[in-house]
């Protein structure tokens, strides 16, 4: 038997230490000791950065960048979470805009996902049912406007916008799909062929057919001097970018209703229902991504709910369907697509798709937004969400402007009088804003820097004391960006 100190330094991988060769077998036994005495222990900060660094693999940037700035969450709690010093952070991003409900699993969440568990943990969704996916399933059509009545189950909202591909290409019998530049849809690669940003990069070339346009905001020059103006001659351009493509070979366009990462976007007056009319027209499939502001954090139940009367025919989700605790997306279609699909194949298919205890959760938390109106509390942070952001503008010159809509927020930074950004769009990182990071997270609040930008999209739960209370700070660390400013 080894000894109990040298099981505990024992960890990251040890060819050698468990294994005699590559050939020969480990032993389990020696496998099973060292890690019933790993799971008995509180890892200190160091441990735990230790079985990180030699044993994980991070997301989007280089691991060893990654892993010297991310933050260790210990526990969670409403709004905030704790790291493993005891130090305390506020979520403003919800963490990547999904822990909608914050950190304090609600009971009746922990309920049902306990009771699933209990009951009928796992069912092959090709053949099998559960009480929960029907329970689910109507009350999203409750929850959805028209006939968006159908579900699909998926693992996340890119695997939801690679089913919506698949549905639109399948229903129509058309291939090319369009989809806009300052947009993101996820990381799987029909997904990532859709994003318009420059994570697509690294997928390309991607899948086929698929054809980016302008949005109604482009980053360097502007469509008109209005909403009216600019719905207008984006709309025009798109009907001439339909008439290149063929409006009889595209299948349908992707949009975020409100665009997420690439700048909380609202459409301007009229966008929406001018892209409506224009699928309509061309019998193109209007796609809604609402992986990132479906289920409230815009300010309604549904981001395309912003614009008057629009219902898309197909609309996806993932993150708040259940406060992003367990891994679920979904995909809702309009009736007539949905018959479509009750007589021909859908074409995809998953081990994860309708996991009862993701539905369970799902479940169990939209349940609980409902009976707290948790909506209505969106509703009425709006304005003091918007109050604060006005305010830090006001009182520094840094501020160049922010944009914000029920709970999703974004707060854009000049170096200079002319409003010129710190950091150019994808530009290298500049240290005045590396800095402010470094006070942001000094300060206890975690939240998203992209480039010259930073969100404030806290839990949806938050109240006002909260919200004021990290403006406050913020607005202390934005003094000493201001340092920087050049006049
Ligand atoms: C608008 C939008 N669509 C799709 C996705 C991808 O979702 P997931 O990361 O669950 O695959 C995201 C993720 O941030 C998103 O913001």
């Amino acid at each position: 038997m080894l000894s109990r100190l040298s099981l505990l330094k024992n960890s990251g991988k040890t060819l050698g230490r468990f294994y005699s060769s590559k050939t020969t077998q480990p032993n389990y036994n020696e496998i099973y000791q060292k890690h019933k005495l790993i799971s008995e222990k509180k890892f200190d900060s160091a441990e735990i950065m230790a079985g990180i660094r030699n044993n994980t693999l991070f997301s989007w940037n280089p691991s060893e960048v990654a892993a010297n700035k991310a933050l260790i969450m210990e526990q969670g709690d409403g709004v905030y979470f704790y790291d493993t010093n005891g130090k305390k952070y506020i979520d403003f991003n919800s963490q990547a805009m999904c822990s909608n409900l914050g950190h304090t699993v609600p009971e009746e969440v922990l309920k049902a996902v306990d009771q699933q568990l209990r009951t009928a943990a796992y069912a092959y969704p090709c053949s099998i049912v559960t009480p929960v996916k029907a329970k689910l399933s109507m009350l999203l059509a409750d929850l959805l406007p028209g006939d968006l009545n159908y579900f699909y189950y998926t693992s996340g909202g890119a695997e939801s916008n690679e089913t919506a591909m698949r549905m639109a290409r399948l229903f129509t019998g058309r291939h090319k799909i369009l989809a806009r530049y300052r947009s993101y849809h996820g990381a799987t690669l029909g997904a990532m062929t859709l994003t318009g940003d420059p994570r697509r990069w690294n997928s390309e070339p991607g899948a086929s057919g698929v054809v980016h346009f302008m949005d109604p905001y482009p980053l360097s020059f502007k469509w008109g001097e209005n909403e009216e103006e600019i719905t207008k001659a984006s709309l025009q351009y798109l009907r001439e970018v339909i008439s290149y493509e063929g409006g009889k070979n595209i299948a349908a366009i992707f949009i975020e209703s409100v665009t997420g990462t690439n700048g909380i976007l609202r459409p301007p007056k009229g966008y929406l229902e001018g892209l409506r009319k224009i699928c309509d027209e061309n019998g193109i499939l209007m796609v809604c991504d609402e992986v990132m502001n479906g289920f409230g954090r815009t300010g309604e139940m549904f981001g395309f709910q912003n614009s008057d009367g629009v219902i898309p025919d197909i609309v996806t989700m993932a993150k708040g369907i259940n406060g992003a605790f367990l891994p679920l997306g979904a995909v809702a279609c309009r009736d007539h697509i949905a018959q479509h699909f009750k007589k021909n194949p859908i074409g995809i298919g998953s081990t994860y798709n309708s996991h009862p205890v993701t539905l369970a959760s799902a479940y169990a938390s939209l349940q609980y937004m409902l009976k707290n109106n948790v909506l209505g509390n969106v509703k009425a942070m709006e304005p003091v969400l918007k109050e604060c952001l006005a305010d830090l503008q006001k009182r520094h010159p840094t501020v160049k402007g922010f944009r914000a809509m029920g709970l999703f927020g974004t707060v854009e930074l000049q170096k200079n009088s002319k409003g010129d950004p710190f950091i150019p769009y994808n530009g290298p990182p500049h240290p005045a804003i590396t800095q402010l990071q470094e006070e942001f997270v000094k300060s206890g609040i975690y939240t998203l820097f992209r480039w010259s930008s930073f969100f404030t999209n806290p839990p949806l739960i938050i109240n006002e004391k909260e919200l004021r209370t990290t403006f406050a700070t913020i607005d202390k660390l934005l003094l000493n960006l201001d340092k920087h400013f050049e006049k």
